[in-house]
């Protein structure tokens, strides 16, 4: 796939506009990070090198300035996901409170390590630093949400959840 066969829908221009309009026309360029966030959810979860390019065309930037941006923060996937990507806090209060175990339970019922996609392209984990939510730990964070105070019994029911909704949240 090229640039040229890149192309938000009507929806997302429409958010791209809304996102652009927040800021001065000569400090557009600030607009790169809500970007990438549309993007990202526009186009499967991830940015592709075309979907970058896309973005900087839209900005008027050199596509080097979204990379270096894209590939400085941990949000942003440089490579396909799975459907849920599961973002799972390993930093200290989450380490404490279980992580590596709620890691490895996550790894053994969904069959797949860390990092990789499960076989039915449904889920993926994602080990991930501080999510701010330190005072519910353990948690993790699909999309734009946050579950907190995890146990392997809530984790089989967000998981048994996520089955039957089998869809991707848009503009996370
Ligand atoms: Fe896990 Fe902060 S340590 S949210």
């Amino acid at each position: 796939m090229t640039t040229a066969d890149i192309t938000f829908s009507e929806e997302a221009q429409q958010k791209a506009k809304d996102i652009l309009s927040q800021y001065p026309a000569d400090k557009s360029k600030s607009a790169l990070l809500p970007l990438l966030h549309l993007a990202q959810a526009e186009f499967d979860g991830w940015l592709s090198v075309p979907t970058m390019d896309y973005v900087a065309s839209i900005l008027n930037i050199k596509p080097i300035e979204v990379y270096e941006v894209a590939t400085f923060y941990s949000m942003y996937n440089l490579a396909p996901v799975g459907q849920y990507l599961i973002e799972v806090c390993q930093t200290s209060s989450c380490w404490m409170c279980g992580a590596e175990d709620i890691i490895k339970y996550l790894e053994k019922k969904l069959a797949v390590p860390t990092g990789e996609i499960s076989a039915d392209g449904m889920f993926q984990v994602k080990k991930v630093e501080c999510l701010g939510s330190c005072g519910t730990a353990p948690m993790f964070q699909i999309g734009d949400k946050f579950y907190e105070h995890l146990t392997f019994e809530k984790i089989d029911t967000i998981l048994e959840e996520l089955r039957k909704e089998n869809k991707r949240s848009r503009y996370v």
